[in-house]
């Protein structure tokens, strides 16, 4: 076997998270302009018996979780194959897929036949002319019904909700509010610079002035509940509701100290950090004929130069905006 794979932080790393694409159907304002972006040729991608092998051999070294994300996974056609491979590894305890749910639907069940556990859903607005206006499709009625289906066939599907202010940030009493009867997880994420998503200060929007707005509602009756250890999340619910909510508070109270993620984009390329910019061409290395040791060697050597904290974003100047004082709509100085 090979060894389990620590950082110089001692963080253990068990968590890979691999892209299939870099295609997207969607084009939501936060992420990608609206004519797409660059795409890699087509035989820089990895393959489907290209991604069995890192994954046997990261398993090796004690992953456990595997996250398949994109772009958007389920453009791939080999989808279900990926899935059944991967769920044919042993030590692989969990198979999850962040998708915008566009075309989820009829793939679902013979996704979940082939052993996917695990679903996030990004949805950012449940009203369909404002879900169009931050995702440039028209597509929310084919997401809510994806959700839907999600949930008779998966105990807990988790929905992504991207905050930003002067679109979405009215919306979050009725996200919440959807928790009442449904067992589903919604997670507010602090909008973050990004690529080229032309990040400005006056569309970000905090967890804290999310979370008052919450509070001003529901009172004592807003619930912390205990975080799982390698959690993105800080985890709420309302007393008596089916559901839950939580915040991915990457700006204002980053979650670095316990990453244990680790991620192979769509062409190949190890990060261990989604942040950073440093990447190890995998790809070429497999190609070239390397061994699983040869790998494995390069793999230990790229989470040694891991950092502690992504270092590219002034972090300091969101963390004000957790501070009580903070007025979510004063405007700030870039
Ligand atoms: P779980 O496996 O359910 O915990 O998924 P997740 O929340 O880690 O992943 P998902 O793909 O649903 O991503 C949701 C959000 O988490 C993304 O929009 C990012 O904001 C954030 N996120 C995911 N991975 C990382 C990471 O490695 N670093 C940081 N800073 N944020 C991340
Ligand atoms: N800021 C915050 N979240 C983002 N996502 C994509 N781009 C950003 C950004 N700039 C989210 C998507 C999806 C998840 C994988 O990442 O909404 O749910
Ligand atoms: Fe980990 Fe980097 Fe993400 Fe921070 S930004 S949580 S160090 S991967």
């Amino acid at each position: 076997g090979f060894p389990p794979i620590y950082d110089m932080f001692m963080r253990h790393h068990t968590y890979l998270r691999i892209s299939l694409t870099e295609k997207c159907n969607f084009r939501c304002v936060y992420c990608m302009p609206e004519e797409g972006v660059q795409l890699s040729p087509k035989d820089n991608l990895l393959t489907n018996d290209e991604i069995l092998r890192m994954v046997r051999l990261f398993a090796a070294h004690g992953v456990d979780k595997v996250r398949l994300t994109g772009g958007e996974p389920t453009i791939r056609k080999d989808i279900v194959e990926i899935v059944a491979g991967i769920n044919s590894v042993p030590g692989i305890k969990d198979i999850g897929m962040t998708t915008n749910g566009a075309v989820l639907e009829k793939h679902l069940k013979p996704l979940v036949d082939a052993g996917l556990s695990k679903i996030n859903i990004s949805i950012d607005s449940l009203n369909k002319a404002k879900f169009e206006l931050m995702t440039r499709r028209n597509a929310f009625d084919r997401v809510w019904s994806a959700i839907e289906a999600a949930r008779k066939l998966l105990p807990k599907v988790k929905l992504n909700t991207v905050v930003m202010n002067g679109k979405n940030e009215e919306e979050i009493l009725d996200f919440v509010a959807v928790t009442k009867d449904k067992n589903l997880d919604i997670r507010f994420i602090e909008y973050m610079p990004f690529g080229g998503n032309k990040f400005s200060n006056n569309k970000f929007y905090s967890y804290h002035a999310m979370l008052e707005q919450i509070i001003r509602k529901y009172g004592d009756s807003v619930k912390r509940l205990r975080d799982s250890p390698n959690d993105t999340t800080k985890a709420y619910k309302i007393d008596g509701y089916e559901g839950q909510f939580g915040f991915i508070t990457s700006m204002t109270d980053h979650f670095c100290n316990t990453c244990n993620r680790m991620r192979i984009t769509a062409d190949g390329n190890l990060k261990v950090c989604l942040h950073g910019n440093a990447e190890t061409n995998l790809r070429d290395m497999m190609r070239a004929g390397a061994s699983d040791e040869e790998l494995s060697d390069i793999i230990q050597k790229s989470v040694n130069n891991k950092k502690a904290r992504h270092a590219d974003f002034r972090h300091e100047q969101f963390e004000e905006f957790a501070k009580p004082s903070y007025d979510p709509h004063r405007r700030v100085k870039k």
